[in-house]
């Protein structure tokens, strides 16, 4: 099929690659040249295993102008749905590349399908994203048609998820928008779903709302735990044999970041109060999670005063595998730690440029650097933290590096 992409993001650029992988021909409108001149020339702008590699055995077009669009049969938005100050989900990047889709198909003849990539809250793609779109003086469902395509990729192993997703939802305007979307997905081998639009958007905002429950829940029992001398990673093991339960996302530590779920939890807490409903539970999800990282600064300051010291950290990004920072839990630390008067030195193997930006004054150092220092907080749990020689040191845990227990001084932030 002939596909294009809006957004050449995580979610765009992975979506790209594994599309034209599959077949299709693909083109990616973004309005970052930069960004589009990297992958043109075979590089890809974010850190992703096997991405690059994919790069270079596809052949997709790049462009900053939308009529790179006019010949195509499913066009997907992919651009980003950043919080506002008050924690609702901004639309305006959706709002603004579907007011240039709905100029290219003014003139566009034949039916294609718009369907929206981006996590957006339940009743976007309709009201927001429709109208737009029937601006052109088109119809939707008449003249071009309109589905809901969550993503729920997991940065660091994108690609493997892309290709072998747990499930494919197809939110749907009509039925003849969903039958050529699932066309396009015939050769994955997923359970398919379809819906409304709205209950796709809900299934995708919902899914990251379960996550963050599932961390909190389990960064709870550990902080409980914790002050009791119980080895909350015995005890999740315990939980995880009930298949009610599960084993996955039971591993206590300094909570959630990335760019995904803080701000999807966020956002359905404010789309539930706009319809006068109180989301407690979420909401003690969200305030569990706002305060589980500085618990790190709180043991911590047990062992070193701040003030002066030096203070090491090993992983800067929000998980181990991608260079993405947005939402960290490292962010809040170094910050805490900086306000506290202590020198700051990191490591990290993928996230350094992108942190860089937000601490530019962080010594940037190799990780037996780093270890040298009054005391050192385990962030990340890179898998090669399992390698270093942390004898004599003091570390702080906040993700269960089992080689790290040998150090002089040793404390998990839930164990
Ligand atoms: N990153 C993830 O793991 C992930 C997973 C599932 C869903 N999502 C959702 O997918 C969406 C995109 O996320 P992302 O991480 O790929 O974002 P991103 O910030 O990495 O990429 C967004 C891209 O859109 C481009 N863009 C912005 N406005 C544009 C416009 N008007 N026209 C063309 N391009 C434009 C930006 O330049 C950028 O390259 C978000 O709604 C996010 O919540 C992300």
């Amino acid at each position: 099929m002939r596909i294009s992409i809006i957004g050449a993001g995580y979610v765009g650029l992975v979506a790209a690659v594994c599309l034209a992988k599959l077949g299709n021909k693909v083109s990616l409108v973004d309005i970052d040249v930069e960004r589009l001149r990297q992958i043109s020339g075979g590089v890809s702008p974010i850190h992703e295993p096997g991405l690059t590699e994919m790069l270079g055995q596809v052949d997709i077009e790049t462009s900053t102008d939308y009529r790179q669009i006019e010949d195509s049969e499913v066009v997907f938005i992919c651009v980003g749905t950043p919080s506002e100050a008050d924690g609702s989900m901004s639309l305006a990047h959706i709002a603004e590349a579907s007011r240039k889709v709905a100029a290219v198909l003014k003139s566009k003849n034949d039916y294609c399908v718009i369907a929206v990539k981006s996590t957006v809250v339940p009743g976007a793609t309709d009201e927001v994203v429709i109208p737009i779109l029937e601006e052109s003086g088109k119809k939707a469902g008449r003249d071009f048609g309109v589905c809901m395509d969550p993503e729920f990729l997991r940065e660091g192993k994108a690609v493997y998820y892309y290709m072998n997703p747990a499930r494919i939802i197809i939110g749907e305007h009509d039925s003849r928008a969903g039958d050529l979307l699932q066309g396009l997905y015939r050769d994955v081998k997923a359970p398919v779903l379809r819906t409304s639009l709205r209950t796709a958007e809900m299934i995708k905002i919902a899914s990251n709302a379960f996550l963050a429950t599932k961390i909190s829940f389990i960064n709870e029992i550990g902080n409980i735990c914790k002050q009791l001398g119980i080895d909350t990673y015995e005890v999740a093991r315990g939980l995880g044999y009930d298949d009610r339960i599960g084993s996955k996302f039971l591993n206590s530590g300094i909570g959630f970041g990335g760019s995904c779920i803080p701000k999807d939890l966020r956002a359905l807490i404010a789309r539930a109060k706009r319809v006068e409903y109180a989301p407690g539970v979420l909401e003690a999800v969200l305030n569990l999670n706002d305060g589980q990282a500085l618990r790190m600064i709180e043991l911590l300051m047990k062992h070193v005063s701040l003030r002066g010291a030096t203070i090491g950290i090993l992983g800067l990004s929000f998980k181990p595998g991608t260079d993405d920072t947005r939402d960290s839990g490292a962010i809040r630390i170094v910050r805490t730690l900086i306000d506290e008067g202590a020198r700051v030195k990191a490591y990290d193997p993928a996230a350094v440029e992108s942190f860089r930006k937000l601490f530019p004054d962080v010594e940037y150092l190799s990780a037996e650097e780093v270890l040298d220092s009054d005391a050192v907080l385990i962030v990340t749990e890179w898998e090669e933290f399992e390698h270093l020689d942390y004898r004599g040191r003091i570390v702080i845990d906040g993700r269960r590096v089992r080689k790290a227990e040998e150090a002089r001084i040793y404390e998990g932030v839930c164990w």
